[in-house]
């Protein structure tokens, strides 16, 4: 297991996703939050940060458990903070110190620097330069501006770099990684996927025993996955709701049932399409809608979940992203991520012992492991589709009749894209429902009638998002399908904008 010590750099969790890559486990810690008993972690990275070291309140945790007594790698700013702290000098630059460089010298025969040649390219990202290295360091590499572009303090395992090893233009980033983890710190690369799911099912499997699991599914990729995990672990004990809000695509309600079933999943498919519909009669305002759909899944979600007899827990698909407590670029830790109810006014399915078996995995890792239990592409590969569904697709306020010409252009398009092989070229897609009628003509007739917006983002992480260069001729058929086959459709737009500065919803 290795520690990584995250000063809030923008790059933290992609360390992470590169140690994981190299299938060894690692977890990410703020600065502030040395965990006390340090015996498990068999190595330790630093991070960049945002801060300067010679700011006031620049982090400066205790690493006396850490340096020299376990192999330690200090990135950017963490190797900044090794030479500031450790008798070295850390000034402002004065030549600019961020984007692409090349390793110019790299000392011979070491380790650390094995597989990697001279020229390599690396990405530096600082303002601060390492003027004078800290005692006991030597050079083991330098860029054309940038001297100590990488050192090590002799007699111990610790190493530090200026660039970033885990950004993509850092050509060398992982064979660095691998040479720090596997050859100098001895860390075996036996995490995979079947490794995870067989420790996870023994731990569930002990932790559970015999009581009652309630799992709420909603099609997604993560449900999916925790709720196939606990199954294997406990079986008929799992409890599966999937509540159809009457906003979900065509069909999707149905169909996904019918796959759930076909895994083998004890699962009760809940229609509440009119309660939702009923709650949001006559609201427009977006995060009211938002908040109405919140509420009522709650109450139909706190219902169902009376009807299993002594259930104790609730599991959840919660993945590492939404639980990472990073650093904020202020210096504080963030926020704990979920907010504090009061106990008192929680629904009563709120009150059980919560369980999350993804909790420790990134999105791609989700669906390695979902891959590893064969659960079929079709779940997996799937666009992620928001919460609240169409109701934020539906610009204004929503009746039935609205979300059935959605569903109907959204299934037009979404097949298409399979059909035109476009499907997993794009992050997410879907149509957007606007609040304006336009002039058309049809045959001899004036029509005045509803315009679509088509959406296809491609993004990895939903952050940052543009739009995608899809082919005239496949947008010139959707069009004309969509027009031809909706009645009440007169207008087809493409949306060309990106994120930011729009988002990917229209709400
Ligand atoms: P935006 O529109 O903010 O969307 O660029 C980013 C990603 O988040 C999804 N999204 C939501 N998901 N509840 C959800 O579960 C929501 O209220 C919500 N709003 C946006 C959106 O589909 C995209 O993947």
């Amino acid at each position: 297991n290795v520690l990584i010590l995250d000063f809030g750099s923008q790059y933290t969790q992609l360390i992470a996703r590169r140690v994981r890559e190299l299938n060894i486990f690692c977890e990410i810690k703020p600065y502030n939050k040395l965990p006390e008993d340090l015996s498990e972690y068999k190595a330790v990275i630093l991070s960049g940060s945002p801060f300067s070291v010679r700011a006031d309140d620049a982090p400066h945790p205790d690493l006396s458990q850490i340096k020299g007594k376990k192999p330690l790698l200090a990135v950017c700013y963490g190797a900044q903070y090794l030479a500031h702290f450790g008798g070295g000098n850390v000034a402002p630059s004065n030549t600019r110190e961020y984007g692409r460089a090349n390793l110019s010298y790299i000392k011979p025969d070491e380790v650390f620097f094995e597989s990697i040649s001279e020229g390599s390219q690396v990405w530096m990202s600082h303002s601060d330069t390492i003027q004078k290295l800290p005692e006991g360091a030597m050079v083991l590499a330098s860029t054309h501006d940038v001297e100590n572009a990488a050192y090590r303090i002799a007699g111990e395992e610790t190493y530090a770099i200026q660039f970033h090893p885990e950004v993509y233009h850092t050509k060398d980033g992982k064979q660095l990684l691998e040479n720090f983890l596997v050859k100098i710190a001895g860390l075996g690369q036996t995490w995979t996927p079947d490794a995870f799911v067989d420790s996870t099912v023994a731990e569930l499997k002990r932790k559970i025993g015999d009581e009652k699991v309630i799992l709420g599914l909603s099609g997604g990729v993560d449900s999916t996955v925790a709720a196939v995990l606990l199954h294997k672990a406990i079986g008929k004990h799992l409890h599966c709701i999937f509540v159809n809000n009457g906003l979900l695509r065509k069909n999707e309600f149905e169909e996904v049932l019918e796959q759930y079933k076909g895994m083998g999943l004890n699962v009760k498919g809940v229609d509440a399409s009119a309660r939702f519909l009923d709650a949001l009669k006559g609201e427009s305002d977006p995060e009211k809608k938002r908040k109405i759909i919140g509420r009522v899944f709650i109450e139909v979600f706190d219902d169902e979940a009376h009807k299993v007899e002594d259930a104790k827990w609730l599991a959840q698909g919660t993945i590492y992203p939404d639980v990472i407590e990073s650093v904020s670029a202020t210096g504080g830790p963030s926020a704990t991520i979920k907010s504090h109810h009061n106990v008192g006014g929680l629904p009563d399915f709120m009150k059980l012992k919560v369980v999350e078996p993804l909790k420790m995995l990134f999105k791609d890792e989700v669906r390695r492991v979902g891959r590893s239990m064969d659960i079929g592409e079709e779940r997996l590969g799937r666009h992620p589709f928001p919460g609240p569904g169409l109701a934020i697709r539906i610009l204004g306020d929503i009746t039935a009749e609205k979300v059935a010409i959605l569903q109907e252009v959204d299934h037009i398009f979404i097949k298409g894209l399979r059909d035109w092989g476009l499907y997993d070229k794009v992050w997410q897609a879907g149509a957007m429902l606007l609040p304006v009628n336009s002039v058309g003509v049809m045959g001899d007739e004036r029509t005045y009638e509803k315009c679509v917006a088509l959406r296809a983002v491609e993004s990895t992480d939903g952050m940052t998002a543009d739009w995608v260069n899809l082919p005239y001729e496949f947008l010139q058929k959707m069009s004309n399908d969509i027009i031809n086959k909706v009645p009440g459709v007169n207008r087809v737009v493409y949306d060309i904008s990106s994120k930011p500065p729009a988002t990917i919803e229209w709400e």
